[in-house]
């Protein structure tokens, strides 16, 4: 059984991302969907990693915090409900920052630099040798974004997995160190035999990886083959009609496998017409791809069209967006706070009751 199953009560999870600006249909299909089916059942937190953008993005501040707020409103535009789950800005959360202090000494510095996600983003982004102490140091502190929750589950892709590898190391550590938990124990067992945190484990959905509209990179924004949640009808029509297949004509039997037909069975709800299209495009029995661009931009507009009329109450109101994400910092720092309070007692530092709120 996954601990995402709820078996008693909500289970809490978390998880989140770091604003890079609009979202596409590739967060939707990677990610986010899954998100706002798991909110009814499960106790959900979306934190938004606005302080590991400046690892990397320092001189511009002004568009993280721009980012920020755009990643918040196309969440609710896509139906994250601010009533049942709980979306909020990591740099708000003070026990994060401390617990990243403490969970930094649980961590051998040369496992830290043998994160392979690390060593990755170091290669792609070109970082070479020049990057800040902070950069490494982002990896600590998403154990301490996640620990500091205390989920159960992190649904997360592919990539994210060493984190949270990294993750279960310093649950387990703590533990052990200051909650005298055996060291054989198994990670169901932590919590019940007196440690402070779950050993949460990595929730790898089905990998949604939708490809871009050039047909040969998975949708990105910086590729410039993305079609954006807050397109307008014309957009996706005019987007989709772009999509390459490389196919002549309406009689050439067509390739079921190429993007235009990952479009198809991912938008195309009637599973019967998916079918249908699928059979007649494989025999080239007189379909041409440009009918099947408008039923996929049809399909794609209709999972749109909740999401604008969701939006429009957003749009140029960043102050309704910064009311919700207020709400929810409210809300997460009372679960930090508390999960703080144990460790520093487990930890044996001196300490006091204190009160976070906002004014
Ligand atoms: N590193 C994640 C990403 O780039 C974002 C993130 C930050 C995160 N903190 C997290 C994801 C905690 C899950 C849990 O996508």
């Amino acid at each position: 059984m996954s601990t995402l199953d709820a078996i008693e009560g909500k289970p809490r999870i978390l998880t989140g991302d770091t604003p890079t600006g609009q979202l596409h249909l590739g967060h939707w299909v990677g990610s986010v969907k899954r998100r706002v089916s798991l909110q009814d059942s499960h106790d959900c937190y979306f934190i938004i990693a606005n302080m590991h953008a400046y690892t990397t993005r320092l001189a511009k501040s002004d568009e993280i915090k721009r980012d920020s707020i755009a990643i918040v409103r196309d969440y609710l535009a896509m139906g994250i409900d601010p009533e049942k789950a709980t979306i909020f800005l990591q740099s708000e959360i003070p026990a994060i920052a401390e617990l990243t202090f403490l969970f930094a000494m649980l961590l051998p510095f040369n496992r830290v630099m043998r994160n392979p996600t690390l060593k990755t983003e170091i290669e792609l982004k070109g970082l070479g040798e020049t990057y800040s102490f902070g950069f490494p140091l982002y990896a600590v502190g998403q154990t301490a974004d996640i620990l500091a929750f205390r989920p159960v589950g992190v649904p997360v892709g592919e990539d994210q997995v060493p984190h949270l590898e990294m993750t279960r190391e310093v649950a387990r550590r703590f533990n052990q160190v200051f909650c005298a938990v055996d060291e054989h124990c198994e990670d169901e067992d932590h919590v019940r035999l007196g440690g402070v945190f779950p050993v949460p484990r990595a929730e790898i959905g089905e990998v949604g990886r939708l490809m871009g509209i050039d047909g040969v990179n998975k949708m990105s924004k910086s590729l410039n083959n993305a079609i954006f949640i807050a397109d307008d009808p014309k957009e996706v029509e005019k987007k989709v009609k772009k999509i390459f297949t490389g196919r002549q004509s309406p009689t050439e039997p067509g390739d079921t496998n190429n993007v235009l037909f990952q479009y198809v069975r991912t938008f195309i709800t009637d599973k019967a017409r998916v079918a249908e299209l699928e059979e007649k495009y494989a025999k080239g029995d007189n379909i041409g791809d440009g009918h099947v661009k408008l039923e996929v931009a049809a399909a794609v507009n209709e999972l749109l069209a909740p999401m604008r009329e969701r939006r429009a109450k957003y749009e140029g109101r960043d102050d309704l967006v910064l009311e919700i994400l207020k709400a929810g910092c409210e809300r997460a720092n009372k679960v930090a706070e508390a999960t703080l309070e144990r460790v520093k007692h487990h930890a044996n530092l001196v300490s006091w009751p204190r009160r976070l709120s906002y004014m």
